[in-house]
């Protein structure tokens, strides 16, 4: 079994993946933190009542270096950054897999505009691997002590602008929109994500400044040239779910190819569907899938990707990358469709 720790069990990036393991046979939550809770995760979440008799525990993360295989922080921004190096250190065997977006940005000099905050252990950043598995985190992951698992409006993005970086066929700026529920500001309310101010409400956040298009970026030119991404996030009146729509200018004449290059891309995939028509959130909640699909303008592929930002946008990308950690085969415990209706 691999014993692993959640660093902020109460949030819903630990309750997700508490409840992943439940159907993971070699994935075993041994250890969950709090510095809220201390009784039973039955009682604080209470969907898990019946299915575990696991308990908080307030314990200090390198104290769990030496009797886990992995600990995953699924706290807020500046929680990893710095106590990650500390677990890194306290054992050469243990690994890191962090949900924050902590290591996911190379360049130090990025956390101060995009995270409010200069990176304590800048030299994890050069070690820590980027664990989006269908771009580039299959090959890198396994070898990896510190991996930075993506954020969810970046999973979409990058799953819908891939392909067509790789394949050379960008031509200009690409224009991007994702929508998310309220579930992707985290469990404690705040002002702008609690239920009265967001049930009946949509806007854009963020636009052009949000904190994941360092990472969009950073990812795109490691595949290709890097084109300017024009990112504006939008918040819905729903919990769950990430609908990006990506405008990717291609030359005029290649707008059935790129779309080929698309489908072709993606072929094997097992969390990646290419759908007919617009993808939709009810066929991936619940799911770690993502749907993709495409339209054509003239000079112009429109991308849209679905998927819920809970699971493909967070845990179930964070199982993907335990399993390679662990050599178990990708998609070990993860074949959940989704809800539907
Ligand atoms: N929500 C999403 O859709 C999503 C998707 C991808 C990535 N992420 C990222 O993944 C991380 C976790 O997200 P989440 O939605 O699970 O957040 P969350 O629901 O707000 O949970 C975070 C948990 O961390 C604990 N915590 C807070 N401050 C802490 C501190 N200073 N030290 C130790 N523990 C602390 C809290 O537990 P206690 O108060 O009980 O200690 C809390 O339950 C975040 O960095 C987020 O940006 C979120």
């Amino acid at each position: 079994m691999i014993r692993t720790a959640l660093i902020g069990g109460t949030g819903y990036g630990a309750m997700e993946l508490l409840r992943l393991s439940l159907a993971h046979p070699e994935l075993e939550i041994a250890t969950l933190t709090s510095r809220s809770e201390t009784g039973l995760v039955g009682d604080a979440l209470p969907h898990l009542r019946g299915f575990t008799e696991a308990r908080f525990t307030a314990a200090d993360p390198v104290a769990l270096a030496d009797d886990h295989d992995v600990l995953v922080f699924a706290t807020p921004h500046g929680v990893a950054a710095a106590q990650a190096h500390e677990v890194l250190r306290a054992n050469e065997k243990v690994r890191v897999l962090d949900l924050s977006g902590d290591h996911r940005l190379r360049d130090a000099a990025l956390y101060p505009e995009h995270y409010g905050m200069q990176h304590p252990q800048p030299s994890r950043l050069a070690e820590a691997v980027y664990g989006l598995p269908e771009c580039g985190g299959r090959e890198a992951v396994p070898g990896a002590r510190l991996v930075a698992n993506p954020g969810c409006h970046a999973t979409a993005a990058l799953l819908a602008t891939a392909p067509l970086v790789e394949a050379g066929l960008v031509r200009g700026r690409i224009a991007l929109t994702s929508t998310t529920g309220s579930t992707g500001s985290g469990r404690k309310p705040g002002v702008g994500t609690h239920h009265p101010e967001r049930a009946t409400n949509f806007k854009a956040y963020k636009p052009l400044a949000h904190q994941h298009l360092p990472e969009i970026t950073q990812c795109l030119a490691a595949l290709g040239d890097a084109p300017q991404i024009d990112f504006v996030p939008q918040s819905a009146p729903i919990a769950r779910g990430i609908a990006v729509t990506a405008f990717v200018p291609v030359p005029e004449g290649s707008e059935s190819r790129a779309a080929d290059v698309i489908r072709a891309r993606y072929e094997g995939e097992r969390f990646v569907r290419c759908v007919p028509g617009t993808p939709e959130l009810r066929a991936v909640v619940g799911s770690n899938m993502a749907d993709v699909g495409v339209a054509q303008g003239h000079g112009l592929l429109c991308v849209f990707v679905t998927l819920d930002n809970l699971l493909k946008g967070m845990a179930g990308t964070a199982v993907q990358n335990i399993n390679l950690l662990f050599g178990l085969p990708e998609t070990t415990g993860l074949e959940t469709p989704g809800l539907g209706p």
